[in-house]
Formats: C-alpha cells, sequence, structure tokens
C-alpha cells in the first residue's frame, strides 16, 4: 500500500508510456473534438481515459481501484467503500435492491430524495413512511419524529430501513435513536448531504458511526470530487457480497477515469488535510452567520432552534436564511442579483452552502453582496396568500394517500392518460411532484383524492412547477387501468 493515490499515479505513469489511442473513447484523448471544446477542456482531455491495462477495472477492482477504495474505507472508518461514479443515486438504488425484499414493506421517509422512490419501482417494494416533523415557520421538513415513530412503533420495526439525514438544510435528526428503536434487520442511511460530517468534531455525527449496513455519500455534494461522484460505505458486514452485485449490474461499463480519479485524489487529501480545511470552512460559515444575524432583513436559521423542535443539530455549514416579506423564489433571484448562486430556494427560505472551497479572501465580497439582498427586500409583504397554500400543500404531501398498489406494481400495469378534473378515486401511475419542495404529492401506486386533486389544481392556478408527470401541463394525469 505505498501509493497514496493509486489511481492518480497509474494515470501518470500510463500517460508517460506515450501510447497512441487506437481504443474508446472517439476522441482519442482530446485530438477529436470541436476546437472550442478543445480550448476549453484539453487539459483534462488526454486522461479521459478508459478501462486499460494497468487502470484496473471498477467492476471486478484488483489493482488500483480496490488499493484506493481501501484508502478511503479507512479515511471513513467504514467497513467497506465502493464509488460511484452515477452519483448517490445508483449507491442509493443498490442499497435498497441489497436491502429489500420484492413485495415486502420498506420504511422510508416522505420527503427522500427521488432516487429512494425510483429504488421502490427497482425493489418492487411497498414504502411504508416514517412520520417526520414540519417546520410550517419556516416551511419544510426538519427530520423525522422519533416520537411519533415510537408510538407506532410496531409499523416500522423490524422492516428494511432507509433515513434520509441531514436534509438540505443540514438539520440532523437523532438518527442514533431512531435506529435504536426499529432494530432493522437491514439500514440505509442517506448521508448525501453530510459526506464531510467524518471531518470535524463541530460537525453533526456521521451515520458511519452508528450501526448500520450502508451509509451512501454524495461526495460531490460538500467534498472535492467532481460531479456525479458518490461513495457508498458498509458498515457492518452483512449485506457486502449483495450490494457490490448491485453495483455490478447498475454502473456503466464504461466509468469516467476523471471521475474516479476525482475520487482517488479525495481519499489522500481528505485523510491528509480534512480537518485542517473544514477548521476553516466552520470558521468561515460562523463569520457568516454572525454577520447575517445582523442584518435587519434576514432571518437565520439556528441550531438551538432546531434543537428545540426535538431534532438533534445542525450542521453550521449549511447557512439557511429567510426574509418574512418575500418567499424563497424572490429571496434567490435577488441573491442571483447580487451574484450569490444558492444551492435551494424553498418555499420561504434560501441554501447556501459554505465548504472550503469557499476562501477568505472571498467574504468581504459576499457578506457586501448579503448586505446588499438585506436592504432590497422590500417593505411590503406580498406573498402570503401563495406561502400558506404551499405550506398547506407541504403537510399534505408528507401524508401519504392510501397505497393500493407498490410503484413497481403501478409502474407497470396498464395505464392511460385521463384529465385531472376526473381522476378522483384513482391509482396514480406516476409521480406528481410540486417544486419546491420537491416532495411528491402523488406517488405512483396511491389513490387520487379529492384534497390532492383540488391542491394540484391551486397549485397550478399558481404557476408552481412540476416534476414528474408525462404531461408538464398535468391537464392530464396517468393512471392505472
Ligand atoms: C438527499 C439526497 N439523496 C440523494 C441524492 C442523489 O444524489 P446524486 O445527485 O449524487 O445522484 C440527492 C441529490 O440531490 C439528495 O439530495
Amino acid at each position: 500500500m505505498k501509493n497514496k493515490t493509486p489511481l492518480l499515479d497509474a494515470l501518470d505513469c500510463y500517460l508517460n508510456k506515450g501510447y497512441y489511442p487506437l481504443h474508446t473513447p472517439g476522441h482519442k484523448q482530446g485530438r477529436y473534438f470541436s476546437p472550442r471544446m478543445k480550448e476549453m477542456f484539453q487539459s483534462v482531455l488526454s486522461m479521459d481515459l478508459t478501462e486499460l491495462p494497468g487502470l484496473d477495472d471498477l467492476h471486478q477492482p484488483a489493482g488500483v481501484i480496490a488499493h484506493s477504495q481501501q484508502r478511503a474505507a479507512k479515511v471513513f472508518n467504514a467497513n467497506r467503500t465502493f464509488y460511484s461514479v452515477q452519483g448517490a443515486t445508483v449507491g442509493i438504488h443498490a442499497a435498497m435492491m441489497a436491502l429489500g425484499t420484492p413485495g415486502e414493506d420498506f420504511v422510508i421517509s416522505r420527503h427522500s430524495h427521488r432516487s429512494v422512490y425510483s429504488g421502490l419501482i427497482l425493489t418492487g417494494c411497498k414504502p411504508v413512511y416514517l412520520p417526520q416533523r414540519i417546520d410550517e415557520y419556516w416551511g419544510f421538513v426538519l427530520g423525522n419524529d422519533v416520537k411519533r415513530i415510537k408510538e407506532d412503533i410496531l409499523k416500522y420495526q423490524q422492516k428494511a430501513l432507509l433515513i434520509t439525514n441531514p436534509t438540505y438544510e443540514g438539520v440532523n435528526a437523532p438518527t442514533d435513536k431512531i435506529l435504536a428503536s426499529l432494530d432493522s434487520p437491514a439500514a440505509v442511511v442517506d448521508e448525501s448531504h453530510g459526506a464531510h460530517y467524518t471531518f470535524h468534531s463541530q460537525l453533526p455525527v456521521s451515520a458511519l458511526n452508528y450501526d448500520v449496513d450502508f451509509v451512501v455519500h454524495g461526495s460531490h455534494k460538500t467534498l472535492p470530487t467532481l460531479t456525479q461522484t458518490a461513495m457508498v460505505h458498509a458498515v457492518r458486514e452483512n449485506y457486502i457480497r449483495q450490494i457490490s452485485g448491485f453495483l455490478d449490474i447498475l454502473q456503466t461499463s464504461s466509468p469516467s477515469y476523471l471521475l474516479l480519479a476525482s475520487l482517488d485524489s479525495a481519499q489522500e487529501y481528505l485523510g491528509s488535510c480534512g480537518k485542517s480545511d473544514w477548521d476553516g470552512a466552520l470558521e468561515i460559515a460562523n463569520g457568516l452567520r454572525r454577520y447575517i444575524r445582523q442584518l435587519p432583513e434576514l432571518e437565520l436559521l439556528e441550531e438551538e432552534y432546531v434543537k428545540g423542535q426535538g431534532m438533534s443539530g445542525l450542521d453550521k455549514t449549511r447557512i439557511t436564511v429567510s426574509s418574512s416579506k418575500i418567499d424563497g423564489g424572490m429571496l434567490g433571484r435577488l441573491m442571483r442579483k447580487e451574484k450569490l448562486q444558492v444551492e435551494l430556494s424553498g418555499i420561504k427560505h434560501v441554501v447556501l452552502i459554505v465548504t472550503p472551497g469557499v476562501t477568505k479572501k472571498e467574504i468581504a465580497l459576499i457578506k457586501g453582496a448579503l448586505k446588499n439582498v438585506s436592504s432590497a427586500i422590500p417593505k411590503e409583504i406580498s406573498y402570503e396568500a401563495m406561502l400558506k397554500l404551499k405550506l398547506r400543500t407541504l403537510v399534505q404531501a408528507l401524508q401519504p394517500p392510501e397505497v393500493i398498489l407498490n410503484p413497481r406494481q403501478a409502474t407497470y400495469s396498464n395505464t392511460k392518460q385521463i384529465s385531472l378534473a376526473h381522476a378522483e378515486g384513482a391509482i396514480a401511475a406516476e409521480f406528481i411532484i410540486p417544486y419546491p419542495p420537491g416532495i411528491p404529492l402523488v406517488v405512483p401506486g396511491e389513490k387520487i383524492t379529492y384534497e390532492i386533486q383540488k391542491a394540484i389544481k391551486d397549485l397550478l392556478d399558481l404557476k408552481i412547477h412540476f416534476q414528474g408527470t408525462f404531461d408538464p401541463s398535468i391537464e392530464k394525469i396517468l393512471i392505472v387501468e
């Protein structure tokens, strides 16, 4: 194990040998591209290689990829680590396929990412929803509600389980307590937004410290890796063979070596500089938090607040702000006017993400922009009716309607499109997801009620964006025949 970056070293070594590329990819290390593409990307195109001698095989790793994954497992203190070049999405799919049994229950949260729902279609499992706590003041889901879980424990106990924690806003639910109560035979935590937790004691505790089978990290969200990269960490030993098999099925047979190289470099870099880098990021984030507190028109989500709502803590590098006068969409637009691009605009809030990539030199600019945003917020409240409706829809989306078929059964049924006006009582065959907040109002297999029909109509009147339906206007929706 002498190379600290085995894959990067192998790529370097390969390039130094000067082979002429009579193999895929067709661009031949950058020779065959438009002049514009060449100009913009030339320095990396020569490294866009494939599984060549000496570069190992992601599907049967025995050389530099295996070595790199072993080093990553050490950095994250995992039993085994698998690299994904198809995001956390494929990690979640593989974990759900490894842990779920077709036709059986899979306990998930309604506020799960869409990859969890597509995981239900792949596995053929039936969703059983954990209750969560919605913060109606802030207009988002805080996380799973331990108290309510315990009140109905038999519904969730001893079943395959997927916990989504933390949220986009960096709010952490007491996952350890949930796991202890449920005693699940198979458990995965979608920790996509918490891949950095391992590197600092002032960040929330990673699920890697808990008794679960897998923790999925969307590495590209907060760590120094390229978009589309992720890691699946196995904590227990139980399902390692299964997940390895499913990752093999689901991942492309032509993984990008640029993506793999970024994962390899990250394991080494995080192992050596993780703590000091995140020290700096926390200092910067805390400085920004102090600054925002004294801006008159912006409100900051505070750790004491989320703890007061039964949550276990807040990732301080997630900066969630709102204004009492404008909604999240307008706040996002004001930020963009000041050249700040936010991670997301929710019903009422926006989320800003700080990582070690935000440097001290840029802080004055960010503060100045935030000050201008605060000053530009209008004095009149203009959005109250719309906000109330969106909040009502959020509450409704989190109380799933009756599940008649599991999502896979509904997806594979004979289906037809009917007008939304006539859909009451029908079984949905597609997702209906208002965005924000991106939580499905309807999942395939659920019964469409009058209330859902009305909520969709009201939101359409407000020109809210929807995802999931084949007809983008949602005049027609797909139902099971
Ligand atoms: C909670 C959560 N899980 C999973 C994913 C999927 O991650 P990826 O885009 O890496 O596939 C996301 C993406 O936004 C997410 O927010």
